[in-house]
């Protein structure tokens, strides 16, 4: 079976099921500030399993671009990936236990869809804690559909239970299949710590809320939130024990060979090491990860992550660099990142675009930065690894020659060598960047801190957007956005500096709006019509058909966007204020550049 099949079995299955298939989120959180990627496919749903109204109804279904990047260093064996496609269904207050595990057992095991033999699965249900009882209706639930109890093992937390991503949100206990996917008998007891039985999917009964406390309260509904990886899933299948066997990867694979004029080679990992032949496997771990993560670097570009020194920017920087550094190792010492756009494209046609000019505009450049520096830092970096790294030196491959930390600690290892990294970070922020420590928080994925406050930041950011457009013209557009309980950030297209006359001018606007107490309306609309009401905001397909439309209306006449009555109307998943009295005052704390011809203001509401 290939990827595009798998694909649309379990999208049909779920359809079937009475699910809507909407198309995969952007890579990029929206009002999520506590993350830089979309890290499940749940994520962008997380209003929806609070209590929102989803446009398209209570039961959803899709395959879901994620980036991980807390696993980055497993990156290089044969199953993970900082880039993966996550197949998930939903349920928002809908069905949930009994149907949510007859549905996964169905697909499975029924020969119309993946017809997996049931001898080989096996299962893990969260056995109870202080928080939650043992999931005994899951555990009945298995074996009523004939799975023995010798092979449904009783977890924690640690394994059975999924979520927050952040400190706060939803979350809840959840049951995890296994396939047996070595060649010998499946042993009729199931031990998850053997690693012959490969974790294929997660089914999560999302019924809790952790709050910032600690405690868990009960959501207003019942949900299900499901995983399957489809790389993994794809390998399984095809029995395969290396994901990077399947057809997401071989055209990659295949354009490496070529270029290091190396070889992948057809046995596994294992018979590789029998046969004294560890080298092998050294060449193959390089070509995996320059696999992964130039895929993954391609489609962040592709959802407006271009490589920067922070944040999101960051992370696709690293991504990009590492790749160089490792074909460097495998022998290319020329430009070749942009060679895999059209391979990628090629793997996920019909399924994805990809700007492909984009991509290549800003690989190539990336990359032709990187290289004017990295034999010199090379060398530079065997002079200072001696007996360990300091800080300065580590700080100075990093500032000169563009080695990120990780980079420098990668390279020792390979030495055996220690980097002092503590002192990397008191340079960095000596030299008063973006602090590393704070990044790295970032990069565990998490999500929003559902306070009060980040949906009040939300409402003022429309009235922000609308502001703008009103002061500035109507060229503003929204080009990014981030919130958080202290503050919003607003990315705007604009050429120039705005003056201080103008800003005055916004927050004055921003405040008339709070202090008129303007009803916050919501509906639901096709997108033509969202269009034809004059709504701004992401018209993508992301949304699907039916979308969400925040609209807050001025009743005094002249007031708003071009002196009609509304004020702002958005297309939004929300949530928001019901009224902007709540909001307090407006204050822009600050206006700067953010890239070409992009504004950035932070705001905060007093
Ligand atoms: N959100 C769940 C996961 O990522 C399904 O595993």
């Amino acid at each position: 079976m290939d990827s595009k099949e798998l694909r649309q079995k379990f999208l049909k299955f779920f359809e079937e099921k009475g699910h809507k298939v909407i198309p995969s989120a952007s890579l990029v959180p929206e009002n999520d500030p506590s993350v830089l990627f979309t890290t499940a496919g749940m994520h962008p749903l997380v209003p929806y399993i609070m209590g929102e109204d989803h446009p398209k109804g209570k039961r959803l279904t899709d395959s879901q671009k994620c980036i991980r990047t807390d696993d980055i260093e497993d990156v290089g064996d044969r199953v993970h990936h900082t880039f993966f496609e996550m197949l998930g269904n939903w349920s928002f207050g809908d069905y949930f236990k009994e149907d949510a595990i007859k549905y996964s057992y169905e697909f499975l095991t029924d020969k119309k869809w993946l017809g997996i033999d049931k001898n080989k699965l096996a299962v893990t249900v969260f056995m109870g804690d202080k928080d939650a009882p043992f999931d005994e209706d899951s555990y009945n639930i298995w074996l009523s559909l004939g799975i023995p109890k010798e092979r449904i093992a009783r977890l924690g937390k640690k394994d059975n239970w999924w979520g927050p991503a952040g400190e706060t949100g939803p979350c809840g206990p959840d049951t995890e299949m296994f396939f047996w996917s070595a060649k010998e008998k499946a042993p009729e007891k199931f031990d998850p710590n053997d690693d012959r039985w490969t974790e294929i999917w997660n089914d999560v009964f999302m019924q809790y809320n952790k709050k910032k406390d600690g405690k868990f309260e009960t959501l207003k509904q019942k949900n299900v939130d499901t995983g399957m990886g489809l790389e993994r899933m794809l390998a399984v299948l095809n029995g395969f024990d290396d994901d990077y066997r399947t057809d997401l990867f071989t055209p990659i694979i295949k354009r490496i060979e070529k270029l290091s004029d190396m070889e992948y080679g057809e046995k596994t990992d294992e018979e590789y090491v029998k046969e004294d032949l560890q080298c092998w496997v050294d060449v193959r771990i390089q070509f995996r990860i320059i696999a992964d993560h130039v895929k993954a670097a391609i489609f962040a570009i592709n959802d407006g992550v271009i490589p920067s020194n922070k944040q999101a920017g960051y992370v696709t920087r690293r991504l990009i660099r590492r790749t160089i550094v490792k074909g460097h190792q495998v022998g290319i010492k020329e430009n070749f990142l942009a060679d895999f756009v059209e391979v990628i494209q090629e793997i996920y046609k019909g399924i994805y675009d990809l700007k492909a000019d984009l991509i290549t505009k800003e690989l190539k450049s990336e990359e032709d930065k990187f290289r004017k520096t990295l034999q010199v830092g090379l060398k530079e970096f065997e002079k200072v690894s001696v007996k360990s790294i300091s800080g300065k030196d580590a700080f100075d491959l990093y500032q000169n020659y563009g080695f990120p930390l990780e980079m420098v600690e990668e390279l020792a290892k390979e030495k055996k060598l220690k980097v002092d990294k503590k002192g990397f970070e008191e340079e960095f922020k000596k030299h008063q960047e973006l602090s590393r420590s704070a990044s790295a928080g970032m990069f565990k994925g998490g999500l929003a801190d559902d306070s009060e406050m980040a949906t009040k930041y939300h409402t003022a950011t429309h009235l922000l957007n609308a502001a703008l457009r009103e002061v500035l013209g109507d060229h503003v557009e929204q080009r990014g956005s981030n919130i958080n309980a202290e503050r919003l950030r607003f990315d705007f297209s604009h050429d120039v500096k705005m003056t201080d006359e103008e800003k005055k001018k916004v927050e004055d606007l921003v405040n008339g709006q709070i202090a008129n107490n303007l009803p916050v309306t919501k509906e639901e609309m096709t997108v033509e019509e969202a269009k034809k009401q004059g709504a701004v905001g992401v018209f993508g397909e992301k949304y699907g058909e039916k979308v969400s439309v925040y609209t807050i209306t001025n009743p005094t006449p002249g007031v708003g966007l071009k002196g009609e009555r509304v004020f702002s109307r958005e297309i939004c998943g929300g949530p928001h204020v019901k009224n902007t009295g709540e909001l307090g005052r407006f204050k822009i704390k600050k206006e700067e550049s953010s890239s070409k011809g992009v504004r950035r203001i932070k705001a905060v509401l007093e």
